[in-house]
């Protein structure tokens, strides 16, 4: 086993490595501050491993995303959301039969109870359904008393799979002031989505199979991407026992910041203000590189990915199928496409490894298929469900630490108390 080195005032002190199964090194500094009384300092934990997963593979650098070893582009196009989150979540892909019994048990957590479908009523219809969506998962645990028992565990994560869908589907019919639809168990999941939207409590209406499978392409490349900040806040609040719905409230709330799951809500309206604003990309791009304009390219960028987001390579595609097929002439694409074709020749953008993410085509395909700007982020929430849930019974077999990272004190140092 080699070891690293660091000399610190003029001591030596000497860590263990080691290596994932993809090569990956980790320097194990657990008795870092034990020894030497010092921390690592990593704002943003740009260099620091929270922990060991054998969920989802990155390389930033080579453009590579896998789950349990499949890549996304496999994935997205030859699996389906359910097949997906089964395997995200126990680890192989699923069997025919072990398939149907997931998908029957989401269709069994389809329902929600009625304190929460009643609490859904009350929320006034201009709500930001992710608040909306959150709120109701923390609402969970009130209602069902064995959200924090060990043996339902399998039981809360079908809830969890059931509900989310249910939660954001019954929100939307009660902005329009209209019933909710029941789940539909000869639809998939994705359909069910659709269903719940635009569907209604009569029947009668057809989902499209172009929207159905370009939902269902979606929902997969969001399953999981390792641990970005509502994983990690998952995890965080999860490693102090905090139940599954609780955990899982907080990465809805992390995630629907505008840097992390909210920018394919913001990505639709930076193109609406460009549009509106004349169309004129060299000036925003201007503008973007401007530290003073407090402009950012929204839909550009990534913490790990320095090459290309491969999400955005998969979506960039659909997004050119899903507009065709299905009719619609989106003036927003090409402004998306005239941006995405500047920054990549831009010296400012290439220096800095500036590519476009997940987000910035998502938003496109979302609106080509009538769903409402606000929901977007909202459906981001649901493709990264099985990933949030994976994350947090991993953490809970491998047991482990309470997180509590350390700081560098900076304020007053003692002084008297005035009085
Ligand atoms: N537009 C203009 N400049 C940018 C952008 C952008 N979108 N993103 C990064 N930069 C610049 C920064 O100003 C910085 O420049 P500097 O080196 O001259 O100071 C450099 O690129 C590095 O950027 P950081 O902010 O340090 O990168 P970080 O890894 O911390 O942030 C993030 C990544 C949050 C995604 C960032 O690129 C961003 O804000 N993008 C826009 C929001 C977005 O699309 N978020 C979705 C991300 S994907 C997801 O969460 C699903």
């Amino acid at each position: 086993m080699s070891t690293a080195k660091l000399s610190l005032n003029g001591q030596d002190y000497e860590f263990p490595t080691f290596t994932g199964s993809e090569g990956e090194v980790g320097i194990d500094i657990a008795k870092l501050r034990p020894e030497s009384k010092a921390i690592t300092f990593d704002p943003g934990y740009g260099n620091t491993g929270s922990c060991k997963s054998a969920i989802t593979f990155i390389n930033g650098e080579k453009g590579i995303l896998r789950h349990r070893g499949y890549a996304i582009e496999d994935l997205a196009n030859k699996s389906t959301f359910s097949e997906v989150s089964y395997l995200v979540i126990h680890g192989e892909l699923p069997t025919p039969e072990q398939l149907s019994a997931f998908e029957a048990g989401i269709a069994e957590h389809s329902t929600l109870p009625a304190a929460i479908s009643d609490m859904i009523t009350r929320f006034p219809k201009t709500a930001h359904p992710m608040s909306v969506l959150s709120s109701m998962t923390a609402a969970l645990p009130a209602v069902y008393d064995d959200y924090i028992n060990e043996d339902s565990v399998d039981t809360n994560v079908m809830r969890m799979l059931g509900h989310v869908l249910a939660i954001a589907t019954e929100f939307h019919k009660h902005t329009e002031g209209e019933a909710a639809v029941p789940f539909d168990s000869n639809l998939d999941y994705p359909g069910n989505f659709l269903n719940g939207m635009f569907g209604s409590a009569d029947g009668g209406y057809t989902v499209n199979p172009i929207r159905q499978s370009a939902l269902n392409k979606l929902l997969i490349v969001h399953a999981d991407h390792e641990q970005n900040c509502s994983t990690s806040t998952v995890r965080m609040i999860g490693s102090g026992h905090a139940s599954l719905f609780t955990s899982i409230t907080g990465g809805i709330s992390a995630l629907w910041g505008p840097l992390h799951g909210g920018a394919n809500q913001a990505v639709i309206e930076m193109l609406h203000d460009i549009q509106e604003d004349g169309g004129d990309s060299e000036k925003y791009m201007e503008m973007a590189k401007d530290k003073e304009s407090g402009f950012r390219l929204m839909g550009f960028g990534h913490r790990v990915y320095k090459n290309f987001d491969p999400r955005a390579t998969i979506l960039k595609e659909a997004c050119d199928e899903v507009l065709e097929d299905l009719g619609v002439s989106d003036p927003t694409l090409a402004l998306a496409k005239n941006l995405e074709r500047i920054a990549l020749e831009d010296e400012y953008f290439v220096k800095r490894n500036l590519y476009p993410n997940v987000d910035f085509y998502s938003g496109i395909i979302y609106r080509a298929m009538g769903i409402p700007v606000d929901m977007f982020t909202v459906l981001f929430a649901i493709g990264r469900m099985p990933g949030w849930i994976a994350h947090w019974l991993e953490m809970r077999e491998d047991g482990g630490r309470i997180h509590r990272p350390r700081q560098i004190y900076t304020g007053a140092t003692h002084r008297e108390f005035p009085r």
